[in-house]
């Protein structure tokens, strides 16, 4: 009789101890660190970016909560995953369909979020927070768009206030670049504000105005620069001295036509030219 009640202590006994060992082992192999880059990461409008994000020890993250958010006020929500499955029914929308995890990436620690063709507004800072039932962690990631624009484009308005009006526009920019304009000298002239406008992938759209007057050379630079990028691209335009001296609008706008006409197919003949020269100096040197 007190043999099998002896029995029944230690095994009870042995069923604490090894109860206990194992809550032990589990709560301190469930603490996590969650760490991300310590420098921005960098990316290119309309690419895709990974941001990363992942477990210290890199214990699996199946079966944890894993959110993305933006950081900001009400943070708002990028990606979320939990009971083992992506939850984005309350995801920004400018984020839907765009944002993923690595499912085989998972198991090994490694929440990293995957974002596809990347705009302008994705520009910021994001938080990548991980959750277990007895820890929760997260970290920041700041995320730098970049996007330079296009060649900018001169056009002539026409006369006003005892000039001539023209406009310099330049398209998908990030973040928004300066728009100048100068003399032939490179003083800057003065010019009315910069008008700016944002595309379907949140990049900028730049146009500013400038009232031009009579010079002796007429030549005038449009001169876009972000200096974020170092990045910089200008156009020169030359008009003619007889324009300044016209006094019909109509008759000026047949004058740029005409110009503009005589310079689309200078420019033609020139890069067709460039062109031929090129095939020829290849030919050339494939030929040795
Ligand atoms: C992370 O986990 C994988 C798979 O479990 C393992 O092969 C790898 O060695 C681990 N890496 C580190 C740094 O612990
Ligand atoms: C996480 O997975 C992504 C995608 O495969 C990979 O680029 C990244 O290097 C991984 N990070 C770590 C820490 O393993």
């Amino acid at each position: 009789m007190t043999g099998s009640v002896m029995k029944t202590s230690w095994s009870h006994c042995l069923y604490w101890v090894v109860l206990l060992i194992l809550h032990t082992t589990v709560s301190t192999l469930e603490r996590f660190e969650v760490l991300g880059p310590a420098d921005p990461v960098v990316a290119v409008a309309g690419e895709d970016v990974v941001l990363p994000c992942y477990l210290k020890p890199n214990i699996s993250a199946v079966d944890l909560h894993v959110e993305w958010f933006r950081v900001q006020t009400n943070n708002p929500l990028v990606h979320l995953y939990r009971d083992h499955e992506d939850r984005n029914e309350n995801q920004v929308p400018s984020y839907r369909g765009r944002t993923s995890l690595f499912p085989e990436e998972l198991s090994k620690g490694n929440t990293s979020l995957k974002l596809n063709e990347v705009r302008g507004s994705d520009d910021g800072r994001y938080k990548c927070f991980v959750r277990s039932h007895e820890w929760s962690e997260d970290s920041s990631i700041n995320l730098n768009i970049k996007a330079v624009g296009t060649q900018p484009v001169i056009s002539i308005e026409g006369y006003k206030e005892g000039g001539i009006s023209l406009v310099c526009e330049s398209k998908g920019w990030y973040p928004q670049p300066e728009v100048l304009w100068m003399d032939s000298e490179g003083h800057s002239l003065p010019a009315g504000h910069t008008e700016t406008h944002t595309d379907s992938m949140d990049l900028f759209t730049v146009r500013r105005r400038v009232i031009v007057q009579e010079t002796e050379i007429n030549r005038f630079t449009c001169r876009v620069l972000q200096q974020q990028l170092n990045e910089m691209k200008e156009t020169i335009t030359d008009i003619p001295g007889e324009m300044f001296h016209r006094a019909h609008p109509w008759k000026v706008t047949f004058a740029v036509v005409i110009s503009l006409a005589a310079v689309a197919v200078l420019g033609c003949t020139v890069l067709a030219h460039r062109f031929v020269k090129l095939r020829t100096k290849r030919v050339f040197w494939i030929a040795p």
